[in-house]
């Protein structure tokens, strides 16, 4: 292990951007020059803005955008992103009209979308995808939307999936990299139920099937992204249910996300890769950290859940380098996906596949659209296999990724927020080193707190130990049922 730390120490200095000449630094993103300023400034600020973002669209007329503008955003301007700056001046001048506000902020929105969406649609998206294949880079094309509510919002997501991976296919030239989809359940169906497994993987696999039999006719690769963990065990299980079918059984070109920032991540990990050892078919795995801290913290703070994620960061970056040199050397036929814009990260996986000497089919990089854009030239230009996850849509149906994307670049313990604000070399590529008792990041929900009595959480029934319990408990109370029970008032 210590000279892989020693190597990974080397390449992480070749990939750090400290070094680039002074011209370059006039390239990078419209984000890392304007937008981290304005979410790092100020916490309360941040959190106006985003409100701000994730109501907008709902916000159906000029009037009410003109109230909400008013309401949510703060007089100071000097903190705000600039392009809401515009909007913002004209509503105390006499041009401001709602419909001129409306106008501003729209384009003042769809400005830091563009930082992150590719494209509304695939033919507009062709653009930026062809600027990645002219620099090398490959591409995995998500469909924004998520949550589905309605089945026919899923029919209309599976259309548009098979429309995209059919533009894709029929778009790709001679010797382009192999095309790919990224796929989340949740925009297929609205009936992927954690507490229901086996019904909902096989409505799942109802709309996944026609995509995986498409990408495997055209010769095409296609992903399923993990979203929050309430949904993980359920992926995994469809996933694998999926593979599992007579007409999957010899497909290799499906690939699966998968989060370290999970407690149990190694554990879950070991499961797949013993699943890929028996099937004998290769599978590839993406390794990401995860993009859903923020809302697992909010989410098991809310009902009173056992948090799944882990809270020192330097424990993920430490889970992340022991899963990429698990999967790197196990006997399974794995390939990875490293999915990072940390240089350490990177650093880590291109030593253990140089000590590994693994082939080159069988990593490669990920990096998502707008994000970490040195490292990725960097990454191609040491020879590594780059792919870069674009996602296109409307931007109504893309605002969760924003803000996961907008939360995730000015989270205090961010590598690219750091990046930005010039960490060196020696810092960007020391090791992880996790504490032994990391602090709980936040107290319990305000109300929780100022009270003795605790509500009893709600059963998490994504748990496979909470579905079991909850299934004896019913038979219990079932061999009650049929008897008379009186009242039982003052105690007698
Ligand atoms: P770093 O700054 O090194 O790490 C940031 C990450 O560390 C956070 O995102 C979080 O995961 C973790 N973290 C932050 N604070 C803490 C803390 N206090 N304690 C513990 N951990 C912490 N994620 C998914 O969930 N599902 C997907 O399907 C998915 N697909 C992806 C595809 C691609 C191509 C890429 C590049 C990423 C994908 N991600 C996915 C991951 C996610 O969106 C983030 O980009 C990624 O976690 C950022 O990690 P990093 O190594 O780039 O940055
Ligand atoms: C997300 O949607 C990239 O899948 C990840 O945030």
């Amino acid at each position: 292990m210590d000279t892989i730390h020693t190597r990974a120490a080397e390449i992480g200095h070749a990939l750090h951007g400290n070094h680039l000449p002074a011209d370059t630094l006039l390239d990078k993103s419209w984000w890392e020059r304007h937008a981290l300023a304005w979410l790092t400034a100020d916490p309360a600020v941040k959190t106006r803005i985003l409100r701000f973002i994730d109501l907008y669209p709902t916000l159906s007329s000029p009037a009410t955008l003109l109230r909400h503008l008013r309401e949510y955003l703060p007089d100071d301007t000097s903190r705000l992103p600039a392009p809401l700056v515009a909007a913002i001046r004209l509503v105390d001048t006499p041009l401001a009209t709602p419909r001129a506000v409306a106008a501003v902020t729209d384009a003042a929105i769809r400005r830091i979308a563009r930082t992150f969406i590719a494209g509304a649609t695939p033919a507009e998206a062709g653009g930026a995808i062809d600027r990645l294949l002219r620099e090398e880079c490959a591409c995995t094309v998500d469909l924004l939307g998520e949550a589905t509510l309605t089945d026919a919002e899923g029919e209309a997501a599976l259309a548009r999936y098979r429309e995209l991976l059919g533009y894709l296919v029929a778009t790709r030239a001679t010797g382009d990299p192999t095309p790919e989809i990224s796929v989340k359940p949740t925009s297929l169906l609205a009936t992927f139920d954690p507490a229901a497994p086996v019904r909902s993987s096989a409505d799942a696999r109802v709309r996944l099937r026609p995509l995986f039999r498409q990408a495997m006719e055209s010769g095409a690769r296609i992903n399923v992204d993990m979203e929050s963990f309430v949904y993980r065990d359920l992926t995994l299980a469809t996933f694998t249910d999926l593979l599992e079918e007579d007409e999957f059984a010899r497909f290799d070109s499906g690939g699966i996300a998968f989060q370290a920032y999970l407690e149990d991540a190694e554990e879950k990990l070991e499961e797949l890769i013993g699943w890929i050892a028996r099937r004998d078919v290769p599978v590839r795995i993406r390794l990401v950290k995860g993009a859903y801290w923020d809302q697992e913290l909010a989410v098991a703070d809310s009902h009173g859940w056992p948090l799944p994620v882990r809270i020192d960061k330097e424990a993920t970056d430490a889970a992340f380098e022991r899963m990429t040199h698990r999967l790197m050397t196990c006997d399974a036929p794995v390939n990875i996906a490293v999915a990072t814009h940390n240089v350490r990260s990177a650093a880590w996986a291109l030593a253990v596949a140089e000590s590994a000497r693994l082939p080159r089919e069988r990593y490669e990089f990920q990096t998502l659209y707008g994000m970490g854009d040195d490292l990725r030239r960097r990454l191609v230009a040491y020879g590594a296999p780059v792919r870069v996850y674009a996602p296109v849509g409307e931007l109504t149906c893309g605002i969760a990724y924003l803000v996961r994307r907008l939360l995730e670049n000015s989270a205090n313990e961010s590598f690219l927020r750091h990046a930005a604000e010039g960490m060196t070399a020696e810092e960007a590529t020391r090791p992880p080193s996790p504490v032994a008792s990391p602090p709980r990041p936040r107290p319990l929900a305000e109300v929780e707190r100022r009270r003795t009595f605790r509500n009893e959480p709600t059963a998490p029934l994504h748990r496979p130990d909470e579905r079991e319990a909850m299934e004896k408990a019913i038979a219990r109370v079932e061999n009650l049922l049929g008897r008379a029970v009186d009242p039982v008032i003052g105690g007698a």
